[in-house]
């Protein structure tokens, strides 16, 4: 006699409400004991109302730096602990944690975080597509996301090297050469100030041929150059993958597995076009080098290439410029441009009177100051401002990723290795009990009068301890020649019909996005004084002769 199909259903039941019972204990247990990488800090107060699986990752919201900014002010916690998934992790948000985090136990917060999307991946997968076009190496590689190990180090001494001291005066040609063509693109194409612009494209190609040119020795000749659209779009795309926002899966592992595939193809892609031209400019350097042995003004790809202190492997090489590359281009570019649209509000009117009359009172002349300003930042207001643009608007809000390398105590609290670490750079840039009371305002003076009692880094836009940025001072070097020689040649004033958004946290384009660009806005750019700045460029035409092949060079337009 057969049985009837519910009888056979009747007769398993109880195996699989056993099976089903163990099974959720099981799944209860491993998300209560074994998910999370780390028990909770004992401490440090941890952001009540955290997901299962997610953590606090969806509750920060797509603006992570402005909604972790709210909660430190809403719990009056500087200092949170938070789960990103099943990672915990904690977030600084005053000056003084910061501080004490990164300075004061420097060797205990020096690593970096291993994620899956951009090191699991990416470089993994793209490296293997792509060897045989000379990168042996992992493509994604850059040393600000690198652990910290004997390779990283030997990395940033030889990157440090090129941008301080002797190094920074070699790259006087180029940086006159980049910046007086930025401001006589900007002349010429508006027509003598007769019509306004949008200033983003020239400020873009700016930070890019001072990065290629740095590199490589070469530079886009032309805004309307079809390979730098293509370049600027791909560096667009490839910082959404940078940001912890556009990445769930990095923290959320059973997301790996549900279709999160097309933007790991998109990033692919992405990445494989940049590795195409980055190596095809290393190539190019390796053909000529040759030639070009014993020219005095070498650029980083020849150094690297003719080294024989430090050992260098293709790894090593192609990692550094990498990291120059990515690190430099985005950041430069969106600290002017958000700066310029703050000078062209009518706030920023009286900034450049008084920025114009310091120049004034520190060169002799106009064309002194267009000159010199390559060579020694000597306008104290100048430098206030490029001080306070970093500080007010620094690009990274929430800085790249750390990880606690050992662990140290904090306030009593014992802090364990391995900790994913974000340093809040948005917040503890205006803290008010460092900067004061105007915290919340862009004041270039609070540099000149009171600035001397803010201790190092003055503010975190360059991060801070034994993974800050290694190019700091080129970095502040190029910010002042870039501000004076605008500030010199033009008074800049807002479009009436498309002003710039200059809100701390409204300004940008792309909430998400790991760098802050501002959304566009247009600009009209009046010459001081017309012959002046014309001789200003043909001096610095004669001065920068030879910073580059006539292959890429760029004559004055006249
Ligand atoms: C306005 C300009 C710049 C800003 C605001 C900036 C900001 C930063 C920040 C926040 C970090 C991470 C620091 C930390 O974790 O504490 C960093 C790292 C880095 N930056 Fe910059 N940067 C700028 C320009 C540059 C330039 C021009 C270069 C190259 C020539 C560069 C190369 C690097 C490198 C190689 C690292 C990785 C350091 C490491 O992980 O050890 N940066 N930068």
């Amino acid at each position: 006699m057969s049985s009837s199909p519910e009888m056979s259903w009747l007769s398993v039941f109880p195996i699989v409400a056993i099976i089903s019972l163990v099974a959720g204990v099981g799944i209860l247990v491993y998300l209560r004991f074994f998910y999370v990488d780390l028990p909770p800090i004992e401490g440090i107060p941890e952001v009540p109302n955290g997901e299962l699986l997610a953590g606090h990752f969806y509750k920060l919201g797509s603006d992570h730096a402005t909604t972790a900014e709210t909660w430190a002010q809403k719990y009056g916690w500087p200092v949170f602990q938070v789960r990103m998934g099943k990672r915990r992790a904690v977030i600084l948000n005053s000056f003084d944690s910061a501080r004490e985090w990164t300075v004061k136990n420097q060797s205990a917060t020096l690593d970096r975080p291993w994620f899956y999307t951009f090191h699991g991946i990416i470089s993994a997968t793209s490296g293997r597509e792509l060897a045989g076009l000379f990168l042996m190496s992992d493509s994604a590689a850059t040393i600000g996301t690198s652990p910290w190990d004997e390779r990283t180090k030997k990395q940033r001494r030889v990157v440090g090297s090129f941008t301080t001291g002797p190094s920074m005066r070699d790259m006087r040609p180029m940086l006159d050469l980049e910046t007086c063509a930025m401001v006589s693109a900007i002349y010429y194409d508006s027509a003598k100030g007769d019509v306004e612009l949008s200033p983003h494209i020239y400020q873009k190609r700016l930070a890019l041929n001072l990065m290629t040119m740095f590199c490589y020795g070469t530079r886009f000749a032309s805004i309307k150059d079809p390979l730098l659209g293509q370049i600027l779009s791909d560096a667009n795309t490839i910082a959404s993958f940078r940001s912890t926002k556009a990445n769930p899966q990095d923290f959320i592992p059973h997301l790996r597995y549900m279709g999160g595939n097309a933007r790991n193809q998109t990033a692919m892609e992405v990445r494989k076009r940049r590795d195409t031209w980055l190596s095809t400019m290393l190539e190019n350097i390796r053909g000529n080098l040759p030639m070009n042995l014993g020219s005095k003004k070498m650029n980083v790809a020849e150094m690297l290439l003719t080294d024989s202190q430090e050992g260098l492997t293709q790894m090593d090489i192609k990692t550094i410029l990498g990291g120059l590359m990515s690190g430099g281009f985005e950041t430069i570019f969106s600290t002017v441009i958000i700066t310029i649209g703050m000078l062209s509000t009518p706030a920023g009117q009286a900034m450049q009177q008084k920025a114009y009359d310091d120049i004034m009172s520190v060169y002799e002349s106009p064309e002194e100051a267009f000159e010199q300003c390559l060579n020694e930042e000597k306008s104290p207001y100048i430098a206030g401002l490029v001080k306070e643009a970093l500080r007010f608007y620094p690009p990274l809000k929430l800085l790249p990723a750390r990880q606690t390398y050992k662990e140290f105590i904090y306030q009593g609290a014992v802090i364990p290795k391995g900790l994913l670490l974000y340093v809040n750079a948005q917040a503890a840039n205006r803290d008010k009990s460092v900067y004061g009371p105007d915290a919340e305002e862009f004041h270039p003076e609070r540099w000149l009068e009171g600035g001397a009692d803010v201790p190092p880094p003055y503010h975190f836009a360059f991060g801070a301890g034994a993974r800050m940025c290694t190019a700091v001072n080129f970095s502040n070097r190029m910010l002042y020649a870039i501000f004076l020689r605008l500030i010199v040649a033009f008074k800049i004033e807002a479009s009436k019909t498309m002003p710039a958004n200059t809100h701390y946290i409204n300004y940008k384009e792309d909430a998400a996005a790991s760098n802050a660009v501002a959304s566009d806005f247009r600009i009209r750019l009046t010459p001081r004084d017309k012959q002046t700045l014309e001789k200003c460029f043909e001096r610095s035409e004669e001065l920068s002769e030879g910073a580059t092949s006539s292959q890429y060079s760029e004559p004055l337009k006249r």
